[in-house]
């Protein structure tokens, strides 16, 4: 029997319903209990959950719709190990990466027990560098790591090392590479030793050409300064050690992890790898840990205090009952810069799906799949974006982010974070309570403006308000809170795609790009016909470099090999 589709549930209709008549947040907000029922913790962190406008009814019909969409089913059968990611035909594991340790695991002995192996060598590796023990291929200690990846090989231990830098050692030194424009890798490598320096390729199939053609570019450096025997200074990090192995790098530097682990899900694997050096192993295992604590309460927890469960199900309500089709998350704390662009390949990979898992289309009735994820550091996004939000035309669903203490040692540190945390509440104010038009009036009167002036004034200075948000605020950010705070969106995404029953572990629509961009490469590289049903964008685009000279297909060809592995990396 096929399933019903989300928009067919009795709830779905109950909450269609209910949309029609939310009271405004600026009444929503007078009632002083409301703080105290919408608040949950879990696993370190607070979610307050004040700012939606969700009234009781609504909030029961929530719940309902997490019910009649057997979300615990679906949550238990990940847990259990079963092939969930269908298109695929694979299981879904990141929870066991940081439940290694855990004594009663729900999926299979034998993937906890090749999971800790793999740890303990990836940390042990880990420990090794940062200990200054990786000698070059001259026997020289490895003082700068650099980090090529791409994606889910990247953005995750970027964003970590970055949020988490307080705990680096500075002895060894770690750089992220990903974007292919050589102007990159060039800034990273300038005043680098090349006998000094060890590479971490990255990449869940060792097939991305992105990072295939930054790590041969980078071999390259180093063989023009005489480093002849690249493998000893070459890290490897996959889920097909195989082609690793096929391309010469070393079986001692090479780490591996498994097709069941999502590329945006691989932080806590080897992926790990470069973090876990600029980390440490206690902190690194703590962020396990801290995902661990998450994982254990979205296992465990009721429904209605389950936080994965409360974040999907408002963020389902904004996008499909409340017509608010952009996620904000914009953060308080500087150590978070870089979340925002990790949430935006978690939750838009996973969940930009306009397929359900049975094979039909996401109907418009439905009002759509994952939102548009966007962000920043949130006091420098006042002074750029907070415009549109505050008098804009579009919706947006803010997650705010804030830390509770500051960990800066500076004189004024507690000033400075006095001063993240009054902006983060007052924006949190201004956007859903807003400022009525006869309250502005009058403020404009008792400023010493005329009733005229006032009047004209007035529809530029009222703020319609009514924007929903979460506020999430963790102690400091610490390797634990982290570890929670990214397993709490991982699992907010999960149950997102469970209600929506679309596919959060696929990726196929970033395949046609990557195929196409393979004809025009053959075409700039060796001169190779473009294929038949190229648009006539494309050729003329083509044209037009040939003509500006940059790019001769004919010359490119006698220097340049094909880009498609192996022969990316010829011996
Ligand atoms: O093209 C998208 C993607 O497949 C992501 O899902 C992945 O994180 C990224 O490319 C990098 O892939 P890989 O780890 O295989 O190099």
């Amino acid at each position: 029997m096929t399933a019903a589709l989300p928009h067919h549930l009795p709830a779905w209709h109950a909450l269609a319903l209910a949309a029609t008549h939310v009271p405004h947040l600026r009444d929503l907000l007078q009632d002083p209990q409301r703080p105290a029922r919408m608040t949950a913790q879990a696993a370190g962190l607070t979610l307050d959950y004040s700012r939606q406008r969700v009234t009781p009814a609504v909030w029961q019909s929530l719940l309902d719709l997490a019910r009649q969409s057997h979300l615990e089913a679906q949550r238990d059968a990940m847990f259990r190990g079963e092939r969930i990611n269908t298109t695929e035909d694979r299981a879904v594991l990141h929870v066991a990466l940081r439940g290694a340790l855990d004594d009663t695991p729900t999926w299979s002995a034998a993937i906890s027990r090749d999971v800790k192996t793999q740890l303990e060598r990836m940390l042990a590796l880990a420990e090794r560098i940062r200990a200054g023990d990786w000698l070059g291929a001259s026997r020289k200690p490895i003082t700068d790591v650099v980090a090529i990846g791409i994606g889910g090989s990247d953005l995750g231990p970027r964003m970590a090392a970055q949020a988490l830098q307080r705990d680096a050692r500075p002895g060894v030194r770690v750089h992220f590479v990903s974007n292919p424009d050589a102007a990159v890798l060039q800034a990273v490598l300038q005043g680098l030793d090349p006998l000094r320096t060890g590479f971490v390729v990255a990449s869940k199939t060792f097939t991305t050409q992105e990072t295939l053609l930054n790590a041969r570019s980078a071999r390259r450096w180093l063989a023009d300064a005489g480093v002849a025997q690249w493998q000893r200074q070459f890290v490897a990090i996959t889920s097909a050690p195989d082609t690793a192995l096929a391309l010469g790098f070393d079986p001692d530097l090479t780490l591996a992890f498994w097709d069941w682990v999502g590329g945006r899900y691989s932080l806590w694997s080897a992926i790990g790898l470069p973090l876990a050096i600029a980390i440490g192993t206690d902190a690194f295992l703590q962020l396990l840990e801290g995902a661990h604590a998450m994982d254990r309460h979205f296992a465990q927890a009721p429904l209605a205090a389950n936080l994965p469960v409360l974040m999907a199900l408002l963020g389902i309500w904004q996008r499909n009952f409340l017509a608010t089709p952009t996620q904000l998350v914009t953060s308080y704390t500087a150590h978070l810069a870089l979340l925002p662009s990790y949430l935006q390949q978690m939750d838009m990979e996973s969940n930009g799906k306009g397929t359900h898992a049975d094979g039909r289309a996401v109907q418009a009735a439905m009002g759509g799949t994952g939102p548009i994820v966007w962000g920043g550091l949130g006091i420098d996004g006042q002074h750029a974006y907070y415009q549109l939000l505050h008098q804009g035309t579009h919706r947006v669903a803010i997650d705010f982010i804030g830390t509770r203490r500051s960990d800066a040692s500076l004189p004024l540190a507690d000033e400075h974070q006095r001063f993240n945390q009054a902006n983060m509440l007052a924006q949190a104010q201004a956007l859903s309570v807003g400022r009525d038009a006869p309250t502005t009036r009058q403020l404009l009167i008792d400023s010493g403006l005329s009733p005229a002036q006032a009047d004209r004034l007035t529809p530029h200075r009222s703020f319609e308000g009514n924007t929903a948000s979460n506020l999430i605020w963790l102690d400091t950010v610490t390797p634990h809170s982290l570890g929670a705070l990214v397993a709490l969106y991982e699992h907010k995404v999960f149950c997102q795609a469970a209600i929506w029953q679309t596919l959060a572990f696929d990726q196929w629509g970033v395949e046609l790009g990557k195929t196409v961009a393979n004809g025009v490469l053959a075409h700039l590289s060796q001169g190779a016909d473009m294929p038949e049903h190229t648009d006539a964008s494309t050729l003329a685009s083509l044209a037009f470099l040939r003509h500006a000279g940059g790019t001769d297909p004919a010359s490119a060809a006698s220097q340049t090999p094909p880009v498609t592995a192996p022969s990316a990396w010829p011996a």
